[in-house]
């Protein structure tokens, strides 16, 4: 057990033995609190090191903004369970996305607004849809392979993210809008570019004390309005196509992707485009970063670790060999390279943090907290416990698959780890998410050896959090695999 453990098996909720203003915290400072304690991108890894002095439970204060920070998974996911009841999505992240210029979409409303878009997205993200769009997937990812097989023909070294980006943008844009923007094939990084300036520039605002920008502009700011014109410019391009797609004959009057759902729903009521285009920035919000910084933390921890590398090669090329042929039913069948992902982000949840905002005075395990508190769950700590996950550090797969000596003690490991969140406002891409990164793993196993993969100091990558929590310039060398008799070299 670590140090700061005083407290066990607390109850999810039940009676207030203490105050919320009981709690032990770091000490902050007048007006600050503990803002200047906190290097906004690494907030994650701050309230980690708090976590292992205070315990389970303690409090933090951002400028005027007061913080509860849980890491009890029992008592995150019984939070998380009781929305959009007892909590809600902290409402000054909508705030924030929405003085930037942009309309609220599905991951920052609540209420009613929330229930609605809740029930168009669920249903363009059902297994059916992904099962429809597995060929448009496909010719994604079969781009991605010609981009690295260039690279590694070449010789040279792929600047990861960037490239998993443009998967996760052109992937996104196909199945949830319906536009093949194809940024793999071309040198047009745009919407990449000018994204990468407003998902950092929200986590920044979100966890500021001082809104500074409401008074002065710094080249930061302006370069950030730059940045939402030109993404708004390329939404509004979006949903220009799927007007005219839709009176298509081929529509048959019916909706084929989120997009045209969206568009459909709303005429008729008084909602504009702008309301269109907030879902539009959401998905590409929620799905980019997420997806392509899992996936590049899952390379960087198999390079280090030869052994699971081997096993999960050997499977991507006993069951789905040939990328030209790949079938939805081959990838459900990846189960090593599936507990790979779970094991990635169990040790590197890219939502390593998740707010939640107390609609009403409530009880939190045994503590009275007040309305209006935000309470921050912190998703790894008990994830990486060894009361939960026998040596916890150790990148183990086979945790997964019910085997070997790391074995989770949990019950229910997916209850200890929960990358994509809990109860009703559970991650909806999630199956797109596990495809689409199984679908460009099984591509990259079986087509290439990976020669290197590593920040260009050779240390470990650092952990930067904006928005998503990502690795810091991690670069891979490929070259194209050698198959001697039949069996491939390593
Ligand atoms: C590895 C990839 C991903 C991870 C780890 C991830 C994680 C998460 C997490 C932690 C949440 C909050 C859940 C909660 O509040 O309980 C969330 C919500 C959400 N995610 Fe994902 N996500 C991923 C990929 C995607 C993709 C590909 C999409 C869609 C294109 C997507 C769309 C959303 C949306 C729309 C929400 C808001 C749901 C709501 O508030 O009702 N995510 N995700």
């Amino acid at each position: 057990m670590r140090q700061g453990d005083t407290e066990t098996a607390v109850p999810a909720s039940g009676i207030a033995t203490r105050r919320f203003q009981d709690l032990p915290g770091p000490k902050g400072v007048p007006f600050f609190g503990n803002a200047l304690q906190i290097e906004k991108n690494r907030v994650h890894e701050q309230f980690e090191l708090w976590s292992r002095e205070f315990g389970p439970f303690f409090r933090v204060r951002i400028g005027p903004r007061r913080l509860l920070v849980v890491s009890d998974h029992a008592v995150i996911a019984s939070v998380l369970r009781d929305r959009p009841k007892a909590f809600r999505r902290p409402t000054h992240h909508g705030d924030i996305v929405r003085e930037m210029g942009f309309e609220l979409g599905l991951f920052f409303v609540n209420d009613e607004v929330w229930k609605n878009q809740r029930r168009m997205v669920m249903a363009a993200f059902d297994p059916g849809h992904l099962r429809a769009y597995f060929p448009s997937l496909l010719n994604v990812v079969q781009r991605l392979h010609g981009r690295w097989d260039r690279a590694a023909k070449a010789g040279g070294e792929i600047d990861l993210q960037a490239d998993l980006m443009r998967y996760t943008v052109d992937a996104i844009a196909g199945l949830a809008f319906g536009s093949d923007v194809n940024t793999l094939e071309s040198d047009d990084d745009t919407i990449q570019r000018h994204l990468n300036q407003i998902f950092p520039a929200i986590a920044r605002r979100v966890t500021a004390s001082v809104r500074y920008w409401r008074f002065v502009k710094l080249p930061a700011d302006r370069r950030l309005e730059r940045s939402v014109r030109e993404v708004k410019m390329a939404i509004e391009d979006f949903i220009i196509q799927a007007r005219k797609r839709i009176l298509e004959p081929a529509a048959n009057g019916r909706p084929r992707n989120l997009l045209e759902a969206t568009i459909a729903a709303e005429d008729g009521s008084n909602t504009s485009d702008r309301d269109i285009a907030g879902n539009v920035v959401t998905m590409l919000l929620a799905g980019e970063d997420t997806t392509a910084n899992t996936m590049a933390w899952m390379l960087d921890l198999l390079y280090r670790d030869p052994d699971v590398l081997r096993r999960a090669r050997e499977e991507v090329r006993r069951i789905a060999p040939d990328v030209s042929r790949f079938t939805i039913d081959q990838m459900d069948e990846l189960n090593f390279v599936e507990a790979c992902i779970h094991e990635t982000m169990r040790l590197k949840p890219v939502a390593p943090l998740l707010p939640s905002q107390a609609n009403g005075d409530t009880v939190i395990a045994d503590i009275e907290v007040p309305a209006d508190t935000i309470v921050i769950g912190l998703m790894r700590r008990d994830a990486t416990d060894d009361r939960y996950f026998p040596e916890p550090e150790k990148f183990d797969p086979d945790r997964w698959l019910g085997g070997g000596p790391h074995s989770p003690n949990a019950k229910s490991p997916t209850r200890v780890s929960m990358p994509f969140g809990a109860g009703p406002r559970l991650c909806p891409g999630r199956n797109l998410a596990l495809l689409e990164i199984k679908m460009a793993m099984a591509m990259l196993l079986g087509n290439f050896s990976i020669d290197r993969v590593g920040a260009a100091d050779g240390k470990p990558a650092r952990e930067l959090f904006a928005f998503a929590m990502g690795p810091v310039g991690l670069r891979m060398k490929l070259s194209t695999a050698q198959m001697t008799c039949g069996a491939p070299a390593t």
